[in-house]
């Protein structure tokens, strides 16, 4: 077991729009129901690029940012029965400073600290959270909730553990962006769920990538255009209605290809309507914005696009997020949810500076960015 230090390395963000410095802040101490995690390994996600840019999401200065963590818990705040000092979790932030994952010591909610088995490093467990749950929420959640002018939504599929594994046997599922974090889980938990074909599209140097995932059909979206997608799906693998579609990526040509190959119709799931459902990582595109409600249901026909919300420790999100962490333990014994590949940056916390303006710039492709805060080189 590690002795707890008063003081650790942290990095911290004064201002939006500011660099991040590696600097020194206390170690915080859990509240009833938290733990305090020794950080081992954090991962990068695009949204540290946005929080770093814009400073939204934060609500205190400065800022500790960083999603994903993995490492060992090291304290129990008060009633905490769900895991043990000693134990090796992966976590996913919130937004207050002593919640970021970007510093050795952070706190985590005890019902949401994900127990993973000694066959995952910590490097790999830091690839998991928030696009695990990216994907698990925009497919299993059950929360509806509007936050400012935005409409988060998952569709309410069941969870495929018990009778709801493999429930959606042999119905076909998009899923453009298989490379992508998002879309490695999304491709996985298609598979739990049961749905087959699982077609997704990626550069041709992540096709084996894609397919180890699960993916049954890998389209290189370079050589089939989003403009022909449905074309060459109808001629060359199936031509049955998709009641799913889990845009990971969810650009502007993406989305539009989405929406347009969705069924009308016919629906899986019990939320977001009857018709075929839109899962989107990203606010509507314009292409498909204008055919939108304020609900992001079509104003014409059945059919709905639903904003997945990727953080497990909203309020609205929470329940479901629970569920799903139990979930999970399970799934990383049994190997059928598999970490995303690492490319691990040498300097601990110092290289995140440096290496988050890469989402701003064509972002990274097959493989997650992962530091490691013991790591961190001290300024000079
Ligand atoms: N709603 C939320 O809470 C939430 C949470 C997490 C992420 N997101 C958003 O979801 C998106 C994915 O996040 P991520 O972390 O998974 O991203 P990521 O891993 O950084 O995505 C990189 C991958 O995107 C693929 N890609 C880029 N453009 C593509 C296209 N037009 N078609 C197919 N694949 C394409 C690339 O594949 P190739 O290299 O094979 O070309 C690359 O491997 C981002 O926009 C992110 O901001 C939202």
């Amino acid at each position: 077991m590690s002795a707890v230090p008063s003081t650790q390395t942290a990095l911290l963000l004064s201002a939006p729009g500011t660099p991040f410095t590696v600097s020194t802040r206390a170690v915080p101490v859990p509240g009833a129901g938290q733990v305090l995690i020794k950080v081992h390994a954090a991962a990068l996600n695009p949204i540290d690029a946005m929080m770093q840019k814009a400073g939204h999401l934060f609500t205190e200065w400065p800022a500790v940012a960083g999603n994903d963590g993995a490492g060992e818990v090291v304290a129990l705040g008060e009633g905490v029965h769900e895991v043990q000092v000693g134990d090796r979790v992966l976590f996913q932030c919130w937004f207050t400073v002593d919640r970021g994952t970007f510093q050795q010591y952070a706190i985590a909610d005890a019902a949401r600290a994900i127990k993973f088995p000694k066959t995952i490093t910590y490097d790999e467990a830091a690839t998991i959270p928030l696009c695990f749950f990216t994907a698990a929420l925009g497919y299993y959640g059950t929360y509806d909730v509007a936050v400012d002018t935005m409409q988060f939504r998952g569709i309410g599929l069941d969870i495929p553990v018990g009778e709801g594994a493999g429930k959606y046997k042999d119905e076909p599922i998009l899923i453009p962006g298989g490379a992508s974090s998002v879309g490695q889980f999304a491709i996985q938990l298609a598979k739990l769920s049961g749905f087959n074909p699982i077609i997704t599209t990626c550069s041709k140097s992540n096709e084996s990538y894609c397919l180890s995932a699960g993916a049954t059909h890998v389209i290189d979206y370079k050589t089939v255009p989003y403009t022909s997608l449905a074309s060459h799906i109808t001629s060359n693998i199936t031509s049955k209605p998709f009641k799913v579609i889990y845009d990971a990526v969810s650009t502007e040509d993406s989305q539009a290809a989405s929406w347009s190959i969705l069924s009308d119709t016919e629906g899986l799931g019990s939320k977001a309507g009857t018709g075929g459902k839109l899962v989107i990582t990203l606010p509507p595109a314009k292409s498909i914005a204008s055919e939108l409600d304020e609900k992001q249901f079509a104003k014409n026909g059945s059919k709905s696009a639903s904003w997945a919300y990727g953080n497990g420790n909203g309020q609205p999100t929470q329940a479901d997020a629970n569920k799903l962490a139990r979930a999970l333990e399970g799934w990383l014994i049994e190997g059928k949810i598999k970490p995303n590949k690492v490319e691990l940056l040498p300097g601990g916390l110092s290289a995140v500076d440096s290496n988050v303006g890469r989402f701003h710039s064509g972002g990274t492709s097959g493989a997650k960015l992962v530091v490691r805060p013991f790591e961190t080189i001290a300024p000079a």
